[in-house]
């Protein structure tokens, strides 16, 4: 039987910093983060996106500059989002080799080699109806057609590795997305690629604020007939199972806070398999708007919330706030 007070005292491991440092159990550092970027054609100025203060969509001028900056702030990998000039109903500039986020792929690899390409694969942001798949009526509504939409992120995903993406992230949360992105890749003498699925992301209201950013928000209807519902949690260890199954080499929970628990329960479920959290827009936002307001004080808020995550079981996290993150942990 373990000793009871007064013999133990636990306030003698928090006496003092050092002590503290010591007994830590989890540490945050530049590895962890993945920061998002918005990419958009042409040059001149960034477009600030107004529910995401500090938050920009970067023309391709730009970006060399922009990856400057984080290489110098030791991070190491970005997550992207295309703003493309044209849209339509199957988002074919999705797929094609000379799109927005194929060009931002090799300005970023001419930039900085090093830093690894995390691209995301989901037609939302390419299709005129903002919806993340070919749309048609046979389920008797207007709905994603799953299989016929697998073969827009097979292209998707064969296009961003051949202008030279480091990881596929699919996110559009259809039955076999993984299978189908693997098959075309390891056809294609891409197998040496891998695949971080979006395995748990659910149909939630935290994505507001990015709607706005990457310009992707259904014209109609929502995305409740593919993207979880936020009152199930064994669900999601059925869509780790099928992933990691299909192949999935990284699995993903989407969004964080709200979902520790998930993340908690994959890490446990399939501990070898390394587990992202998206702190996702609407997240970012309400904390910005809360320091803003002097309500709270913005980056230990923060740091709180990483080590949440970490804590959780995650082993990398997408965050907006990768930036500053990166400026405090190196100043500390
Ligand atoms: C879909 C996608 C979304 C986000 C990332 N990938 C939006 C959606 O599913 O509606 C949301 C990210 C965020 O809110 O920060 N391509």
């Amino acid at each position: 039987m373990s000793a009871t007070y007064p013999t133990t005292r636990l306030r003698r491991l928090r006496y003092n910093k050092a002590v503290r440092q010591l007994v830590r159990e989890h540490q945050l550092t530049c590895d962890d983060l993945i920061y998002p970027l918005f990419i958009k054609h042409g040059a001149g100025a960034n477009t600030s996106i107004n529910s995401m203060p500090g938050q920009y969509q970067i023309t391709l001028e730009n970006l060399p500059k922009e990856i400057n900056e984080l290489v110098a702030l030791n991070i190491n990998a970005v997550l992207l989002f295309g703003l493309p000039e044209t849209k339509d109903a199957t988002g074919s500039d999705a797929y094609n080799d000379n799109g927005i986020v194929q060009q931002a792929i090799k300005v970023i690899k001419m930039t900085a080699p090093d830093l690894l390409i995390i691209s995301d694969i989901c037609c939302c942001e390419y299709t005129d109806h903002g919806h993340c798949g070919i749309m048609d009526d046979h389920t008797g509504c207007m709905d994603v057609n799953n299989d016929q939409t697998l073969e827009l992120l097979q292209q998707q995903a064969l296009s961003h590795a051949k202008a030279g993406a480091d990881i596929l992230a699919p996110s559009g949360m259809m039955d076999g997305m993984v299978q189908a992105m693997r098959t075309t890749l390891d056809a294609n003498d891409f197998a040496h690629l891998p695949i971080l699925s979006y395995t748990a992301k659910y149909a939630s209201h935290f994505y507001g604020p990015f709607r706005e950013a990457a310009g992707g928000s259904p014209e109609f209807g929502d995305r409740r007939s593919h993207q979880m519902d936020f009152s199930n949690g064994d669900e999601a260890l059925r869509e780790a199972e099928l992933d990691v199954q299909e192949g999935a080499d990284m699995l993903m929970v989407k969004p964080g806070l709200a979902y520790l628990d998930i993340i908690q329960r994959l890490k446990q479920t399939f501990p070898g398999v390394p587990l992202c959290a998206y702190q996702v827009s609407g997240e970012y936002s309400m904390i910005k708007a809360a320091s803003a307001n002097g309500w709270v004080d913005e980056m230990p808020v923060v740091l709180e919330t990483m080590l949440a995550f970490k804590r959780a079981g995650a082993t990398m996290i997408i965050t907006y706030f990768a930036k500053d993150i990166a400026k405090t942990l190196t100043l500390n």
